[in-house]
């Protein structure tokens, strides 16, 4: 199985290493893709709409924007898994994927229609903080737009596959909680 793992810290090392060295270790079929976006710049999205005609964002792909490789390999992968800090609320650079993912998305029509290329895709939303296990609903809330049709604003109805209605009190931390998760894809 073919796991994206995506990890929104803007630094390398840190906590996030410490999930990361975890999932390898876990037992499991998985074929691990960890993309870190400390080492993976995206720029925000122009507003200017040429994706409506192709589906495919005009900025080009380079190595100071990863938008479209990130995005490919969601399309590819059978199940991501997103992992993030908290900062200042979402990290710039998640959210400037889901604003680039929006924008495609939204403005060539497949939002919301079985042609959205992330329609029922597994997925798995994890954010942490000093302060432990933090709630992942607000950023579920917006992931629901990518991965179900008929989304609702004001809560997350699309069965991720972390659902504990309050881990900070079933997890001991972070990596305990996402290595459950893992535990339910084998
Ligand atoms: C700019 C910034 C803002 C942060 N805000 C909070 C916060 O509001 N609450 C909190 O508990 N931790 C906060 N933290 C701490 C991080 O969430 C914590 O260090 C986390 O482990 C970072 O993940 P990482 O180690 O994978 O980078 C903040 C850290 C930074 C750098």
């Amino acid at each position: 199985m073919k796991l994206l793992v995506i990890f929104a810290s803007q630094r390398l090392g840190g906590e996030n290493k410490k999930i990361e060295a975890a999932m390898k270790s876990a037992e499991g079929n998985f074929e691990f893709d960890f993309v870190h976006l400390a080492d993976n710049n995206i720029h925000s999205c122009m507003a200017c709409m040429g994706c409506a005609e192709t589906g495919r964002c005009v900025l080009p792909s380079t190595p100071d924007d990863k938008f479209q490789e990130i995005f490919d390999k969601m399309l590819l992968s059978d199940a991501i898994f997103i992992i993030s800090p908290v900062y200042a609320g979402i990290p710039s650079r998640l959210t400037a994927l889901f604003e680039r993912m929006i924008s495609i998305l939204f403005f060539s029509g497949r939002i919301n229609t079985d042609n959205n290329p992330l329609l029922g895709k597994k997925a798995a939303i994890f954010s942490y903080a000093s302060c432990g296990i933090c709630d992942e609903t607000p950023i579920k809330l917006i992931f629901d737009k990518f991965v179900m049709k008929n989304y609702q604003f004001d809560c997350s109805t699309y069965e991720y596959l972390n659902n504990a209605e309050n881990p900070k009190a079933v997890y001991k931390d972070i990596t305990e909680y996402v290595l459950d998760t893992l535990k339910s894809l084998k």
